[in-house]
């Protein structure tokens, strides 16, 4: 997994309960460290029944802590130390029994002290049996947590260890990330922004079975809006042609056909703060839309499918910015087969954009489909900023930082 500037140098507590989902809570652990976080685990005294400290502790490369280390004597009163100084505290499994320790301020264990000094935001992600979790008591205490301000991540549907099949299971270790990345972007520069991003390639129908497409997976629109998110923006991501799943905290628009884009794009970036145009929008739609399938017969030698133009998202976007406020900052990509720079030129002064980002995608190790992009930053001022081949999360972050100068 990729380091998160996130979550560089970012003091996470992790608490684990003793729950059965407590295993999972290692590969979370895991996860957090390779985003760069510092991570200290704290096990309650029935989590090591089903896990051990040192399989925390090595996935973390640093200690972990148990109700042993509440009475240490070596540092100065730990639990307050390690309360205050984190940005953020996960308790994940989150038992019952904690649940209501929490809710009630008690604090008889490392964990319920640790919750209980903290001044970091506290996600709590519960996982018990259907029963448990349905209870009445449950329930109070986790709406009393909720309205002072714990985030609670969960509990998932599924099957449960005991068999029953239900609400209760522990949010996946993947999830629980990206939920703490909306809770700890909460903070960051983009807070209170409102960020449209498209992604993906859109499918123009010829006939109800068939249509014509590109090779757009939508790579770098998702790594856009998840770079917004970690920013702290209100991200709504409106999505053609895509298999990824949303990013937490991101509102999805699935559409089809450049018309529906077009559409969509309109709508949400009418109040927007900016507007990031990642998606592959066909140039050219089928005249007509055949009603049944088109059948081929024995004498069928060749088709024709006339093909004319699909609406110019990015000229009605400058339109409709002319017109009423539309969004602040608008970002195009132009993706190219050959004269790059020229065509990305051209684009970014005719659609009176604010940045367009130049993408070769010629190459193997840019553009559609692959993990990496390398791409050249061309502003309205002249600017020319070249980019060396890097992940496209990393393109996100320079997109992100030019948007954040834009904005100002
Ligand atoms: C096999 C087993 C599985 C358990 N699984 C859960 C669970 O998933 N969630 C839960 O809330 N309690 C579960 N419990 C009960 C807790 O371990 C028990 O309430 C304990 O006191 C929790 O302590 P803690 O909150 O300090 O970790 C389980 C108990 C056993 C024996």
């Amino acid at each position: 997994m990729d380091m998160i500037p996130l979550f560089h140098n970012k003091h996470i507590v992790l608490g684990v309960c003793g729950g059965i989902a407590a295993y999972k809570t290692a590969d979370l652990a895991s996860k957090l460290t390779q985003a760069g976080a510092l991570v200290d685990c704290i096990l309650t005294e029935s989590a090591t029944k089903f896990i051990g400290p040192v399989t925390f502790a090595a996935v973390t490369g640093r200690a972990a802590l148990t109700d042993a280390d509440l009475w240490r004597t070596d540092a100065h009163v730990p639990h307050v130390q390690l309360g205050e100084s984190a940005d953020l505290t996960i308790i994940a499994p989150a038992t019952a029994n904690t649940l209501a320790k929490l809710a009630h301020g008690q604090a008889d264990n490392m964990l319920s002290v640790v919750a209980l000094a903290a001044r970091c935001p506290i996600i709590l992600v519960p996982a018990m049996d259907g029963g448990m979790w349905s209870n009445a008591a449950t329930q109070a205490n986790v709406e009393t947590l909720r309205q002072r301000g714990f985030n609670v991540c969960g509990p998932a549907m599924g099957r449960m260890a005991s068999g029953l099949v239900g609400a209760g299971r522990m949010e996946e270790p993947a999830d629980i990330l990206g939920f703490a990345r909306v809770v700890l972007g909460k903070r960051s520069a983009f807070s209170g922004q409102k960020i449209v991003v498209t992604a993906g390639g859109t499918h123009e129908a010829i006939d109800p079975v068939r249509f014509i497409g590109n090779r757009s997976s939508g790579k770098q629109g998702f790594a856009i809006a998840q770079a917004a998110i970690d920013r702290g923006a209100d991200v709504t991501l409106i999505v053609g042609a895509s298999a990824l799943p949303t990013p937490f905290g991101v509102t999805r628009i699935n559409v089809e056909s450049a018309q529906q884009m077009c559409e969509a794009v309109l709508a949400a970036s009418r109040e927007a703060d900016a507007l990031v145009m990642a998606a592959a929008v066909a140039d050219f739609q089928a005249a007509s839309q055949a009603d049944q399938k088109i059948k081929k017969t024995k004498d069928t030698v060749d088709l024709e499918v006339k093909l004319v133009r699909t609406p110019d998202i990015l000229q009605a976007v400058k339109e409709q910015r002319e017109k009423t406020s539309g969004p602040r900052v608008t970002i195009g990509f132009a993706a190219e087969t050959q004269n790059l720079l020229a065509n990305a030129t051209s684009k970014l002064h005719s659609k009176g954009l604010d940045l367009i980002i130049a993408n070769d995608v010629s190459a193997s190790d840019a553009g559609f489909a692959v993990d990496t992009n390398r791409v050249t930053l061309l502003d309205a001022g002249g600017g020319v900023e070249p980019l060396p081949i890097m992940s496209k999360a990393q393109v996100a972050e320079h997109v992100l930082n030019r948007l954040a100068a834009l904005l100002k």
